[in-house]
């Protein structure tokens, strides 16, 4: 008699919202052989999409658990290629639904590499009428918990190279740092979370950035972006006050589901860091500094909360040793992170921060704000080791000269007419918000 051979089906999957179509591919799989689920890890989903909203461990245990998987494989990347030479499977199964987009070059990789030893992809057509695209669309309208939102800033920096922040400073803004997405060579390309600047949550309040816009004023701000987002936040606390008040901060921030608090190492009448030395400001003592850092540490309740220590050594001219001598102790102090500001129009002292920073604190992310070095792209902060890049003020700055141009307009023409065609279409405005129709 013929020697019965079971075959091996590879299939890769994220499996975060498992819906009929993942029963579906499984069961036609089973047609075929026995199932190896090569299982992405966040890092691999997070390289082109979304955080999961399960993690790798949660996950991999359901589809253990799903009928028609004999094994769960964890798949490091997009690219089915290192999995499919250990497993060489007879047959890759895969929804017919991957022709165009990301997964375009993913799908003829795996025809080739499967061609290596005779194997075949097999396409099963796609299940209509839903799709994990709409389910996670509907996940967002549901919302989230804050303490779902606060995990996940770390959860990102755990998985993913690059974390892309915009400032906000109310709900409209809010609700572009949630939506707006690029496609960019067939990747959508979107905001990982909101930062809650102190310049632009002062100046959109008329007042200035001197730590007088007062923490409940700017907490009912966030407030009102978290009822209208669901991404993570970090909060800019100026100073962070003194150490008897900071500890107040943490804590309200951490029971509304806020992320990260950066506070800078700046003692008396704050003023706003890309003013440098054309105004009076005072760097902190390191033990000060370091006393603050430890009271807000004995504050917090979750380990997911983060305190980033903010470094003004740089905006004030005292140099990359002090900025590294300050990083140690306020890592030593219980910092989570630390961000390095600058206020240079060339990334220099940044990139050479970077490199020392990394020899001193490996593990430790770090935060950056490219303002005035805005030529520098991401992938090159990414690859001197900063984690978080945060557009800080990008929103207002742009949102201000378009109200100047068109309250300019009315009082020049005496009539709207003429702003008219630079202003967002009636009807856009009436459909923007979801209910107002
Ligand atoms: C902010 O956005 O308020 C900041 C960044 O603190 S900076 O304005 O550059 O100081
Ligand atoms: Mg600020």
């Amino acid at each position: 008699g013929a020697l019965l051979v079971i075959k091996k089906v590879y299939i890769g999957m994220s499996a975060d919202l498992i819906h009929p179509g993942h029963l579906n591919i499984l069961r036609e799989a089973q047609k075929l052989g026995e199932v190896i689920v090569g299982l992405l890890t966040d890092e691999a989903i997070a390289s082109y999409k979304r955080l999961p909203h399960l993690t790798f461990q949660q996950r991999k245990e359901i589809v253990e658990n799903l009928k028609n998987v004999s094994q769960v494989v964890a798949q490091e990347s997009l690219d089915y290629t290192k999995n499919l030479r250990i497993y060489k499977p007879h047959f890759v199964v895969h929804g017919n639904d991957w022709c165009e987009g990301v997964q375009r070059k993913t799908r003829q990789r795996v025809i080739e590499v499967l061609a290596e030893w005779g194997g075949r992809l097999v396409e099963v057509p796609y299940t209509q009428g839903i799709s994990s695209t709409k389910l996670h669309q509907a996940m967002k309208e549901i919302g989230v918990t804050p303490d779902v939102r606060l995990r996940r800033l770390k959860r990102l920096i755990a998985v993913k190279e690059n974390i892309r922040i915009i400032e906000v400073h109310n709900g409209l803004t809010g609700l572009i740092a949630e939506n707006i997405k690029v496609n960019v060579k067939g990747k959508q390309e979107e905001f990982d979370g909101m930062w809650s600047s102190s310049l632009t949550d002062s100046t959109a309040r008329g007042k200035p950035d001197i730590e007088v816009v007062d923490g409940s004023s700017r907490m009912s701000t966030i407030n009102e972006i978290f009822e209208v987002t669901t991404k993570p936040l970090i909060y800019d606390a100026d100073t962070g006050g003194i150490p008897e008040h900071f500890n107040f901060t943490v804590r309200s921030l951490e029971r509304l589901g806020v992320s990260a608090v950066v506070i800078e190492d700046k003692i008396g009448l704050k003023k706003n860091s890309l003013l440098g030395l054309d105004v009076i400001q005072e760097q902190d003592s390191i033990d000060n500094f370091c006393r603050k850092i430890s009271a807000g540490k004995a504050a917090k309740i979750t380990d997911d909360f983060m305190i980033v220590a903010r470094i003004e050594s740089l905006i004030l001219g005292k140099g990359i040793d002090d900025a590294l001598k300050r990083s140690e102790a306020y890592l030593e102090a219980g910092a989570n992170a630390i961000l390095i500001h600058s206020r240079h129009e060339s990334p220099d002292e940044i990139k050479k921060f970077c490199d020392e920073y990394r020899k001193i604190a490996e593990n430790f992310p770090l935060f950056a704000v490219p303002t005035t070095y805005n030529r520098v792209y991401e992938r090159e902060l990414q690859d001197w080791g900063i984690n978080v890049v945060i557009y800080a003020n990008h929103l207002l700055r742009s949102a201000y000269p378009s109200m100047v141009r068109t309250a300019e307009s009315i009082l020049r023409h005496n009539r709207s007419y003429e702003c008219d065609s630079t202003c967002m279409p009636i009807k856009d405005i009436l459909g923007l918000i979801e209910g107002t129709i």
